[in-house]
C-alpha cells in the first residue's frame, strides 16, 4: 500500500485535505493524524473492521482498548452514560485538552474498541485537525498513539512515516506536536475519580478543580487500565537514568560503557555540556519542563536511529508536566512494575 503523507494547517486545516481523510475513514482505512499531545492513528470508531486494521497495524495488543476522539459534548453522550457530574464538570472544564474520560459504555460502541470493557475512553483533542476531521465523519475517530506498540509515541509526522509507511492510507502532518506525552487518563467511574495515566494535564491542574483524586498505584487499578501494565516508550537502546545534575555519575557511567566498547548516547539537559563536548550522540534539551515534554520522545528515537547501545538519560523534577516525563523514562528504562508477565509489550 502506498501511504499519502498530506501538510495540513493546524491553524486553519484545508478543507479539500479533510474532506478526502474522511473519504479514507468512511471506507474504513487509516488515517494518523496530529493533536496536541502526539499523533494518532484514526479509524472510523464505528466500523468494527476499520478499528482491527489499527490493532494490526500497529501490533497491538486487542486486551489493550483504544481512546476515542470526538468533537463536541453531545457525542460523549452517544458514547457513554450514567455520567457522572465530576465527568462532566471535568469535560467542561478542560476538553478541549490533554485529559482522556474513562466513563461507563452504551452499546452503540464496538466490542473491539474497548477490548469488551463496560467503560469507554473518550477525548476531544485541543487540534483543529482530529475536530475537523470527526465532524465532517460525523462520527467518533478511535485514535491510539500512532506508532508501533512498545516504541515512543509519535510526536513528528516523520516517526509516524518510520513505524507505518507501508501499512496505512495517509499520515495528515501538521508539524510537531505541542505538548509532546499523551493524554492523562482520568477513571470516572470511581469515587473519587482515579488518575489511570499521568499526561499533558497535570495532577495539579487536576486537583485545582476536583480537590480529591487518587493515582492508580495499585496493581488492581493497574489492571483497569490495561495499557499501563505493557512496556512502552522503550528505544532499542538501553535506557538508563541519572539523577537530575548527576555530573560525575554522567562521566563515570559514559567511561564505563565506552570502555565496554559500547555507543553511548545521553538526553541531559542540566549535566555539564563541557565534559562531553566531545561526544557527538549527547543530545541537549532545554531545562525548562514544556520544551522536554515536546522533545523527548524525538531525542530516544533520533539516538535510536543513530544506533547507540545505551541512552543516559538525567531525570527530570517530579513537578507538573515532570511527573508524566518522570512516567514514560521509567517505562523507557523498563523500570515499572509489571503486575502481568505475560505482557511484556504494549
Ligand atoms: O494523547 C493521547 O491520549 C493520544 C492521542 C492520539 O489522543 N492517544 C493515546 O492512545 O495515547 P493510546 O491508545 O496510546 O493510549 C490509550 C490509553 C491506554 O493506556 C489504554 O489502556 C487506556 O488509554 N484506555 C483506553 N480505554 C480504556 C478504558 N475503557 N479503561 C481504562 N483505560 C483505557
Ligand atoms: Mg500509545
Amino acid at each position: 500500500m502506498r501511504t499519502i503523507v498530506a501538510k495540513i494547517s493546524s491553524a486553519e486545516p484545508e478543507l479539500e485535505i479533510i474532506t478526502s481523510a474522511a473519504e479514507v475513514l468512511r471506507s474504513g482505512g487509516l488515517v494518523a493524524f496530529p493533536t496536541e499531545t502526539v499523533y494518532g492513528l484514526g479509524a472510523d470508531a464505528y466500523n468494527p473492521g476499520a478499528v482491527a486494521k489499527v490493532f494490526k497495524a500497529k501490533g497491538r495488543p486487542t486486551d489493550n482498548p483504544l481512546i476515542v476522539h470526538i468533537a463536541s459534548i453531545e457525542q460523549l453522550y452517544e458514547l457513554g452514560k450514567s455520567i457522572s457530574s465530576t465527568a462532566e464538570r471535568l469535560a467542561r472544564e478542560f476538553w478541549p485538552g490533554p485529559l482522556t474520560l474513562v466513563v461507563r459504555r452504551h452499546n452503540i460502541v464496538p466490542d473491539i474498541v474497548t477490548a469488551n470493557l463496560e467503560t469507554v475512553a473518550v477525548r476531544m483533542p485541543n487540534h483543529a485537525v482530529p475536530l475537523a476531521l470527526v465532524k465532517n465523519l460525523q462520527k467518533p475517530i478511535v485514535g491510539p498513539s500512532a506508532n508501533l506498540s512498545g516504541r515512543p509515541s509519535p510526536t513528528l509526522a516523520q516517526h509516524v512515516y518510520d513505524d507505518l509507511n507501508g501499512i496505512i492510507e495517509m499520515i495528515l502532518d501538521a508539524g510537531p506536536t505541542i505538548i509532546g506525552v499523551e493524554s492523562t487518563v482520568v477513571d470516572t467511574t470511581t469515587t473519587p475519580p482515579t488518575i489511570l495515566r499521568l499526561g499533558g494535564l497535570t495532577i495539579e491542574q487536576l486537583s485545582e478543580v476536583l480537590g480529591n483524586i487518587h493515582t492508580a498505584k495499585s496493581i488492581e487499578a493497574l489492571r483497569r487500565s490495561p495499557g499501563t501494565r505493557h512496556r512502552h516508550y522503550a528505544p532499542q537502546a538501553k535506557v538508563i537514568l541519572i539523577p537530575e545534575g548527576n555530573t560525575d555519575e554522567a562521566i563515570h557511567l559514559t567511561n564505563l560503557y565506552t570502555m565496554q566498547g559500547k555507543k553511548v548516547g545521553a538526553i541531559f539537559h542540566s549535566i555539564q555540556r563541557t565534559e562531553f563536548s566531545q561526544n557527538k550522540f549527547f543530545c541537549y534539551l532545554p531545562s525548562d519542563i514544556q520544551t522536554i515534554s515536546r522533545q523527548i520522545f524525538n531525542a530516544l528515537r533520533t539516538l535510536d536511529s543513530q544506533g547507540v547501545d545505551v541512552i543516559l538519560v538525567e531525570t527530570v523534577s517530579e513537578k507538573g508536566l515532570g511527573a508524566a516525563v518522570m512516567d514514560r523514562l521509567r517505562r523507557a528504562a523498563d523500570k515499572m512494575p509489571l503486575p502481568d508477565p505475560e505482557h511484556t509489550k504494549e
